[in-house]
């Protein structure tokens, strides 16, 4: 099989925000506790941070990280996780029926951000709490000094204000399992009236406001057109939160996914443009792909597990190499929307649905770190619109490319990045046009190919490969792609 990209240096969709490969930490599961936290373990810091984890979290590049949820903040009292430790309350979590018992907070969350050099994505509970709780939130953090709760944050132990820029204002309220769930109109008044008195403490956040929990959601489309209604001038974006499954095992139905999640990107874009035309604004609403990644081999385990444990073992998806595939072609989606999808949080980073795991003896890999280690590191720069030419196959509801391709200028680096998922069961004969560039050598060229669709790397055995024979004659890159194969060439 055949497949062409062609580019022009010169026609560019956008340049990428670096904040596209951020990622979620929620306190959930082993999120947390016995994933970023366990003082008892050997490689714990000073502060009980887990090296190991920061250096496996390190190598992922993740610039913000999404916390503390996800569905536990629409029942968390923030005020729980601040100052002595031992006077801290162990507290039911409703969300995830286990027991909280807050050795974490937000300045040990402020310390471990710092230690990976990610930026917050502070998320305020709007279930059980709500305006007041919002404003306090803010002072706490970004008010300097001389009030209530800036001189509070000072008092346990940080003097400087936390600033920060990037707040989720609730979290999935259109979901009926949310503590909190409100309709649209509820919800878009109260997002209006929160960023107002989020914006009297500090004017320099960022604000993101709640869209869809799934493209599939019934309210989906209406949820995203009343909530602007009300908002649209009190925000900065519009989350889209979206999990694959695989329950089918269907292959070829799984990997055409990325169909949806690409037409659930351009429908939201739409829907925020109408509610701008509409309303006569000069103001564009972009997006936050805030929590995204393929989620179900742990549900079922999930479903029976007992409530009232303390960091159980919850939505440890072990996930296997056709889920790389798909996390690939995912990514490969974002940035073909890096015009309008300004930020992403890989759901989530350590032990639950996550790249990263942890047991007594270490971190291990998932499949899915390597291709996210690949576009966070390298997928910097502009990204270059793509003129892909490959045939199709029909699934179920989408005519599904049999590749999925984008390439990346890097002004710092001077490389042309080319991403890659060959869905195909059959070698790809791939080649890559450029216009308007001078093309050097290749300077690496990676795949990662030839796994058992249902792999899975427990015993650390899957690692990317070198892919051989990547040839560059004048103004085009050739290569010859194995069947189902994720890849990366790097070319000067
Ligand atoms: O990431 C796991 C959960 O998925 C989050 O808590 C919630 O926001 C979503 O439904």
């Amino acid at each position: 099989m055949k497949a062409t990209l062609s580019v022009n240096v010169n026609d560019q969709i956008s340049k990428i925000d670096p904040r596209l490969w951020g990622s979620f930490i929620e306190h959930v599961g082993r999120s947390v506790y016995e994933g970023i936290y366990q003082p008892d373990h050997e490689t714990a810091d000073e502060n009980g941070f887990r090296k190991d984890v920061i250096d496996a979290v390190k190598k992922l590049n993740v610039p913000v990280i999404r916390y503390p949820g996800g569905n536990f903040v629409s029942g968390y009292n923030w005020q729980d996780g601040i100052g002595p430790k031992d006077q801290r309350p162990v507290r039911l979590d409703l969300a995830w029926r286990s027991i909280e018992t807050n050795q974490f907070g937000l300045h040990e969350f402020m310390d471990w951000c710092k230690k990976v050099n990610a930026a917050p994505d502070m998320a305020v509970n709007l279930g059980t709490r709500g305006i007041d709780e919002a404003r306090n939130l803010v002072e706490y953090c970004n008010f300097p000094k001389g009030t209530y709760w800036s001189d509070l944050r000072r008092q346990n132990g940080a003097e400087e204000p936390f600033d920060i820029k990037l707040w989720s204002v609730g979290n999935e309220k259109d979901g009926d399992w949310q503590i909190g769930h409100q309709t649209a109109h509820e919800y878009g008044r109260l997002v209006h009236e929160t960023a107002k008195v989020m914006r009297l403490v500090d004017d320099s956040v960022e604000l993101v406001a709640c869209g869809s929990s799934n493209h599939q959601n019934e309210t989906y489309g209406d949820w995203e057109e009343t909530v602007l209604e009300h908002a649209y001038d009190d925000v900065d974006y519009l989350s889209l939160h979206q999990y694959y499954d695989n329950y089918e095992d269907n292959l070829a139905e799984f990997l055409g996914k990325s169909v949806d999640f690409d037409n659930f990107i351009s429908e939201v874009v739409a829907i925020c443009d109408a509610v701008k035309a509409r309303k006569h604004s000069d103001k564009q609403i972009n997006l936050a792909f805030d929590e995204w990644n393929v989620w179900y081999h742990s549900v079922g385990a999930d479903d029976e597990s007992e409530p009232w444990g303390q960091a159980p073992h919850l939505l440890e998806d072990h996930y296997d190499f056709e889920d790389a595939l798909l996390l690939g072609s995912l990514a490969i989606s974002l940035m073909r929307h890096a015009d309008r999808v300004k930020i992403g949080c890989l759901a989530q980073l350590v032990n639950v649905i996550a790249p990263i795991m942890t047991n007594e003896d270490g971190v291990w890999y998932q499949t899915i770190f390597y291709p996210f280690m690949q576009v966070s590191n390298y997928g910097q720069g502009v990204v270059l619109t793509p003129n892909q030419t490959v045939s199709t196959y029909q699934a179920k509801d989408y005519q599904v490319p049999y590749i999925d391709s984008i390439a990346v200028y890097n002004p710092d680096t001077a490389e042309i990045v080319v991403f890659i998922v060959n869905k195909a069961q059959e070698q790809m004969d791939f080649k890559l046009n450029i216009d308007n560039a001078e093309l050097g050598p290749v300077v690496a060229a990676t795949q990662f190919a030839g796994y058992d669709i249902h792999q899975t790397n427990e015993d650390q055995s899957m690692d990317l490969q070198m892919l051989e024979d990547v040839t560059v004659s004048g103004n085009q890159v050739s290569a010859t792609l194995e069947p189902l194969s994720w890849n990366m060439i790097r070319i000067k």
